[in-house]
This record gives structure tokens, sequence and C-alpha cells, in this order.
């Protein structure tokens, strides 16, 4: 029982080391001198202008003038609280990591949640993706799981990533629309693109406007993997499953409610754990034996495509309860610095091209949000395990190493940080094989858009599929260019020529739509002949 306290607060414990109560103190500038008056400024005579001098006036509002960081380039907006993770019963068949090993062992966790495309000050309740971001603070280091809640994704590869987004933040001429998938550039990019079929259908379904962030599912997304102790692998997917159900408003109330209240979703979260009801979410896993890695219709390495939970079932492995809000938004929320690299001894990547490049882009964002490489020393950041190495200074340097010697290997000094072998807790990748040509290209088994899409339309209720094609009407009708709506509508007929006519008449697309339905050619020009002739 103690055991399982000291863990559940031990993340608790090493924030408030550094939160700061002000009650009863006397008010001091930063360098601790006694204030006199924080009310006036010094002047030259009463009614005389405001002196240089003045070095209390002058801290105040330098310190004020830099309290804004620059928001996440995407997800700028969300919300997140403090909890904990327990295994329902040890996976050490599966994976080594030792917080999936005992079930009365309770990991710390810090939750994000948020939407991808408004700025900070964007309503909740917009239509759009949700991240799921999860810090594991395990005792072998932060695991983190940087998920959505949609279990695909628009594009394949990367390299697209800054295009996908450039698509659909505001136009770059006027800044118009915050945080809405309505207007041309974000269509376009989707006719081009036809790769993103599967994962719009999702985001024009109700699940791109949920209830409450307590009423949807995460995803990973990515294939990873799992190793156990004696080094056998699997490939993994992972999906939290929201105890309350998955709950989602319908569009008019979405838009209401984003005008009355659009911090509704934080407002939400933050007043059920004041309230002391239970947040709780399970962790889930599917997964793939090595050996099966080609035995599907789809690539199991694609982020487009889902893996049929019918043919590979969702193992319910542990339980999420998050029941603490942050103490102060800033410091916990708007620092915290997830990276799908940060990962522990039993969980390793898949080469996923889409995770592949993610794996870059996370620290280096954070690198000039958060000033500087020293960013895993905000308390927020800080595993609960001791770490040690031989890196140094930079922007805000917390830590003050001792000794003079600052590199691996010496003969100055004992003691420095020296590495550990697999069985002392090192981490170790998984060794791939991996052989081939270096090429700039898509493995042609990438090459199915529109399969899982149709699935996921046919697996729809009448109504689910009324809300999907009122949400194409409304969202593709505020498109200007005619020839976009034209492509939209072309691109969809691949996914359901009813649903493609439907859409066409309510948004002015005129003349005879083409039924791709029965067959696989595409007509999109963002196609290259190699594509269309293997199609
Ligand atoms: C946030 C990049 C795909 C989930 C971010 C941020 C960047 C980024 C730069 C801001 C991080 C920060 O400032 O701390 C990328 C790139 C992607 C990609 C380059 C594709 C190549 C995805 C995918 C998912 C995802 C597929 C879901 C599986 C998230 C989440 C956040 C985020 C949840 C917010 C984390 C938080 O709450 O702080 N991403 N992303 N991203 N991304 Fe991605």
């Amino acid at each position: 029982q103690e055991k399982k306290s000291v863990e559940e607060t031990s993340k608790k414990k090493q924030l408030d080391s550094f939160t700061k109560d002000n009650n009863g103190q006397k008010m001091t500038t930063n360098q601790g001198l006694k204030v006199s008056d924080d009310e006036n400024s010094l002047k030259a005579g009463e009614r005389g202008p405001s002196l240089l001098e003045d070095f209390y006036l002058r801290e105040k509002i330098m310190h004020f003038d830099h309290e804004r960081i620059p928001e996440r380039v995407v997800h700028a907006r969300g919300y997140g609280v403090h909890g904990y993770f327990q295994v329902y019963e040890s996976l050490a068949e599966f994976t080594k990591a030792k917080f999936l090993q005992d079930p009365s062992v309770k990991t710390p966790v810090f939750v994000r949640f948020s939407t991808v495309a408004g700025s900070r000050g964007s309503g909740d309740t917009v239509r759009d993706v949700r991240g799921f971001a999860t810090k594991f603070y395990t005792e072998e280091g932060n695991y983190d799981l940087v998920g959505n809640n949609i279990p695909v994704f628009f594009i394949q590869d990367a390299i697209k990533f800054p295009d996908l987004v450039h698509s659909f933040k505001p136009e770059p001429n006027n800044e118009i629309p915050q945080a809405q998938t309505a207007h041309d550039t974000f269509w376009d990019f989707v006719a081009n693109n036809p790769e993103s079929a599967h994962m719009v259908m999702w985001a024009m379904s109700d699940r791109a406007i949920p209830r409450s962030y307590r009423m949807m599912e995460g995803f990973g997304v990515h294939t990873f993997r799992f190793v156990n102790q004696e080094g056998k692998s699997r490939f993994v997917k992972f999906h939290w499953k929201p105890k309350l159900g998955v709950r989602s408003l319908v569009w008019d109330e979405a838009q209401k409610i984003a005008g009355k209240d659009p911090d509704f979703h934080r407002r939400d979260l933050y007043e059920a754990i004041e309230m002391g009801q239970a947040v709780e979410f399970e962790l889930g896993v599917q997964m793939i034996e090595e050996e099966d890695e080609f035995r599907f219709d789809f690539d199991i390495l694609d982020p487009t495509k889902l893996w049929p939970e019918e043919v590979i079932p969702v193992k319910i492995i542990g339980k999420m309860t998050l029941n603490r809000n942050p103490d102060n938004y800033f410091a916990e929320t708007e620092q915290v610095a997830f990276h799908p690299g940060n990962v522990v001894p039993g969980i390793d990547f898949s080469n996923d091209p889409l995770l592949q490049g993610r794996l870059f882009s996370y620290t280096d964002t954070q690198l000039t949000r958060l000033g500087g490489p020293n960013f895993h020393e905000i308390p927020i950041n800080r595993p609960v395990c001791p770490f040690h190495n031989h890196q140094n200074d930079g922007y805000h340097r917390m830590t003050i190493n001792k000794g003079p010697v600052s590199y691996h290997k010496n003969s100055l000094q004992n003691n420095t940080p020296a590495t550990s072998t697999e069985e002392e807790g090192g981490y170790v990748h998984y060794q791939e094989k991996v052989e081939g040509r270096k090429v700039r290209t898509r493995s042609d088994s990438f090459n199915d858009y529109f399969s899982q899409a149709k699935m996921f339309w046919n697996s729809m209720t009448d109504v689910e599929k009324e809300h999907i094609l009122s949400a194409f009407c409304f969202e593709v009708g505020k498109v200007k260019n005619k020839g976009i709506r034209k492509q939209v509508v072309d691109l969809f007929s691949h996914v359901d020529y009813e649903l493609a006519k439907e859409i066409a008449s309510n948004v002015g697309v005129d003349g005879s739509i083409s039924n791709h339905e029965s067959t696989v050619t595409l007509n999109s020009p963002a196609l290259s002949q190699e594509t269309k002739s293997k199609s």
C-alpha cells in the first residue's frame, strides 16, 4: 500500500517543491529588496516625468512585457490535468516496460487535450481533430503517448506536414478563418492529396465535435513496437477508451456553444475534476506478430489505415484516472513538452514515415517555444526518476553541475555518469533488419486511399451518415472556388457515389458526377501517371 501511494504522489511532491505561495510575505523585487510603493513610479516632481533610474518600475514592466511565449505551432489550444495509470495485469509476455508489469504500481500521468487548428484563444467546440497527449512519469523515465482522437491521419509522410498545416491554418493574406476547416485552402489540399480521404471522412463525422474531453477515444495512430525481456518484438497500436463512452455534440449545438462559451471543454473537464467525478480511460492495445507484418490487405506502416478491431481485437490492459487540476495553467499545461520519441525500454518505433518525421519535430519546435535546450528541467517535464549526463549550459540552465569534467570517459573525476547495459535498464533499440536503396519514394503498398474510407462510411448508421453529409455540405459549401468544390466531389465519389452526388447538389456543383466507386482509377490531377497506372 505504501509503495502505491508513494508512486502516485511522486510527481505531485516534485511539483510541490517548486510551487510558491506568496501569502503573508512582504513584497520584494526579484533581487529580494523590500518594496515601499507599488502604485507610483519615481518622478521628478509630483507632476513631472518618470525617471529612468526607477529600477522597480523597469523590472515590473520588463517582466510583464515578456509574459507570453510562442503558442504551439499546432495544438495551440489545450487543457491539461494530472492523474495516474495502473495496468490490470502484467504485460511481461509482450513488453518489458516496467510501468506495464505490476498492477499495484500507480504511475503518475499528465494529460493535455487539445484542438489542432485554432490559436490559443480559439473556441473549444469547433469541428477539428482533438489531441490526446499523455506523459507517463515512469520509474524508467518519461514515456509520452502523443495521440489524437481519430485513429488515422491526413498524410502518409512527414514531409507533407508543413503543407497540410499551412492549408488548414488561417489563410496567410487575411488570417481568416480561425479554427475551421471551412475554407478554400484546406479543401484544395484535400482534393490534391487523395490519401487524406479516410481521415476527412472521420473529420466530417461527429467524432470531430466531441461532447467532452471525458467522452472521446484516443489513438496513438502509428504502429509502434512492444519488445519483451527475451527480445521478441510485436507491432502494436494504442487506444484510449473513455469509461463514459464516446459522445458528440450535434453541429447546431457546437456552433451555439462556441459563441456562448468558447471554454466549454476546458470548463467541463476542470469542473468534473473539482467536483470529484471520476475521469477514466482504459488503455487498449492491438498487436500483430512480427511474422504477420504482410498478412493484411493494407500496409501496417501506413498511418492512413486503422487495424479493423474485428480482425485484430483491442486488448484492454489498464486504466488511467484523471483526478487533479494543475495549480498553474502556464507552468504546467502551457510548458509541458510532449514528444513521441520519449520512450522507455520495451516500447520502440516502427518505420511509419509519418512517425519518423515526428521524432524530429517535437524537440525541435520546443527549442524555440520553450526558450532553449533546458526545457526538460521545467518542473512539469522533469522525470520522477533521477537524470544524469554530461549535457550542460544553455539558456535558463537550472542544474548546477559540480566538478571539472563534463564529458564521458575521463581520468580526472571519479563517478561521473556511466552508461548502463541492457540488463541494467539501458535503452537498446530493437535490432530490426533494414536494407534497401536510398530512394525518395513511397511504397506501392500505401496506394489504396479509399477502401477504409468506404468501410468507415458503410459502418455508419443513417443518422451518422446524415451528419457526415451535412458537415460536407456546410464545410465545402463555404469554399469560394467552384473548381475546388468540383474536385472534392470527384474525390469523394471514390468513397461513395451517392454521398458525392448529394454533396454536389448541395454545394452547387453542376453537371454530371463521375462514379468512381466501382473502379479504383483516380482522376485527381495530383496523382502521377505512374500512380494511376498502378491503381
Ligand atoms: C503537437 C508536429 C503529426 C499529435 C505538435 C507540435 C508539433 C507537431 C510541432 C507542437 C509541439 C509543441 O510545441 O510542444 C507534428 C508533425 C507531424 C505530426 C511534424 C507529422 C509529421 C501528429 C500526429 C498526431 C499528433 C499523427 C497524433 C497521433 C499531436 C498532439 C500535439 C501535437 C497531441 C499536442 C501536444 C500537446 O498537448 O502539447 N505536433 N505532428 N501529431 N501533435 Fe503533432
